[in-house]
């Protein structure tokens, strides 16, 4: 006998099925409430609120634990490579060398861009944010392979496009950012080593691919590659729902992540960081504020809408930053000012009362300013890691007989019915 939770209102008791995942959380399902009761819910933010079952990735934010496709982020980053995850997320199962050799064949085979989307790119305003160009690029993606999503075209060569070529474009846009000619992508490399190679290889100085950084760039994507249902995932499922082509719907996930408070956040903690270097006094500074409940300043790369525990995945950058740090003999002063701001806010009741930890976008940075990345592109490598992710929670929604058009609800508190005035008598 399946589980139920009543509700008892007006005098009437209902019943509804209990939802129980995998990992034991329950969820009422409410798909007809307002048909029985005429209620609906209301949860700003949608803290409270479930918007699917997934079967992709696994969050427990009390105890830190994160898993895809039920593998642990602690082993994907330790053993496993970011083309081997993106599979894993797509398809559900770690592939074999064969399959592995397929998907890496077909990344090579789409990471060209065509040549006539590098005038795009010339006619963006210099210094556009390149998430705007990103979002933007990906858009006009479809325009370039009008058969997206058709009959003839199978879900690795759509899907290997989008991941291949968001990385070349994203070099692409940093080249042309700087003025200098665009580096392209080589068949020799892998797809970490390509997009570094990309970025900083240049006919006068030729770059030198660092097996810490590439490592350590797998990692940094393996960590950013999904996070069950955050607001950029989110968008990509509302947009998706509306039966719009795949790659609009990864282009409204891009809009979404560039917020502060979302995956502009890896951004926003450097600027932070300098701001405390370059003001004596500026730690217990920052401290204060994000203390006080009238300042709207935040501690960025600090606290989490599901994490109330230290993110396991800034656990993982922190060692990595270490790691990267030691091997290639280098410092930078933010990271003694992230570690001393970490400790004194660990130590302090208001951030112990509200649960608040380093998350994922803490430590990033300091990670991407050692491969050199600039500042202005650290939400573009979010963006690139959360590719796989957005693609897999979109093809779950696309998989699913039963998908519906995303439409919420809402309680309307405006005026009551009035009579029109003529302009004459306002
Ligand atoms: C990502 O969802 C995901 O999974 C996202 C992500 C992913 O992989 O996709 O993990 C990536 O976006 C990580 C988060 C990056 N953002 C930041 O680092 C920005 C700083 N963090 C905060 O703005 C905040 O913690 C949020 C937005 C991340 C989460 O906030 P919530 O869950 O909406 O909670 P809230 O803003 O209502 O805060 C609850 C309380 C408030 O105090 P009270 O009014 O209850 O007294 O906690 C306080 C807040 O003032 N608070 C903070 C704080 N974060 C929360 N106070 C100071 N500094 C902070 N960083």
């Amino acid at each position: 006998m399946a589980e139920t939770v009543k509700l008892t209102f007006e005098g009437e008791t209902y019943e509804f099925p209990l939802v129980i995942g995998t990992e034991g959380e329950k969820a009422i399902d409410i798909s007809k409430l307002r048909q029985t009761t005429g209620l609906i819910t209301l949860d700003p933010g949608f803290v409270n609120t479930g918007s699917c079952v997934s079967a992709i990735t696994f969050v427990d934010g009390e105890k830190g634990i994160l898993r895809f496709r039920g593998y642990s982020i602690e082993e994907l980053a330790r053993y496993s490579s970011f083309r081997e995850v993106a599979y894993l997320l797509i398809h559900n199962v770690l592939p074999t060398h064969e399959e592995l050799q397929n998907f890496s064949i077909l990344l090579n085979d789409q990471s060209m861009v065509h040549e006539d989307m590098q005038h795009f790119f010339e006619t963006f305003p210099r210094g556009s944010h390149p998430m705007g160009i990103l979002s933007a690029m990906v858009t006009a993606l479809k325009s370039f392979y009008p058969y997206l999503q058709s009959a003839e075209e199978e879900m690795d060569r759509t899907v290997t496009r989008l991941l291949s070529k968001v990385r070349t474009m994203a070099a692409m846009s940093y080249k042309i950012s700087i003025g200098h000619k665009v580096t392209y992508p080589r068949p020799d490399l892998s797809y970490c080593a390509n997009f570094l190679n990309m970025m900083f290889d240049s006919p006068v100085k030729p770059y030198h691919i660092h097996k810490e950084l590439v490592k350590a760039l797998n990692v940094f994507w393996i960590l950013h590659a999904d996070h069950e249902q955050n607001c950029s995932t989110a968008s990509v499922r509302v947009v998706g729902s509306g039966r719009v082509n795949l790659y609009a719907a990864i282009s409204a996930g891009i809009a979404a992540l560039w917020g502060p408070l979302h995956g502009g956040a890896n951004q926003a903690v450097i600027e932070m960081l300098m701001d405390i270097k370059n003001d004596r006094g500026g730690l217990s500074r920052a401290v204060k504020r994000a203390k006080d409940r009238n300042d709207p300043f935040r501690l960025m790369g600090f606290g989490h809408r599901v994490y109330k525990s230290y993110d396991p995945r800034a656990k993982i950058l922190k060692k990595m930053v270490d790691r990267v740090f030691t091997k290639l003999k280098i410092s930078d002063p933010l990271l003694d000012i992230a570690k001393e701001l970490e400790e004194i806010a660990l130590q302090d009741d208001y951030f112990i009362d509200h649960n608040l930890y380093p998350n994922v976008d803490f430590y990033s940075g300091i990670l991407l300013r050692a491969m050199g990345i600039p500042t202005n592109m650290f939400t573009v490598m979010f963006a690139i890691g959360r590719l796989p992710g957005w693609i897999a929670q979109w093809k779950e929604d696309a998989d699913d007989p039963k998908w519906k058009l995303s439409r919420p609800r809402q309680i309307y508190a405006g005026p009551r019915k009035r009579k029109y005035v003529a302009i004459e008598k306002r």
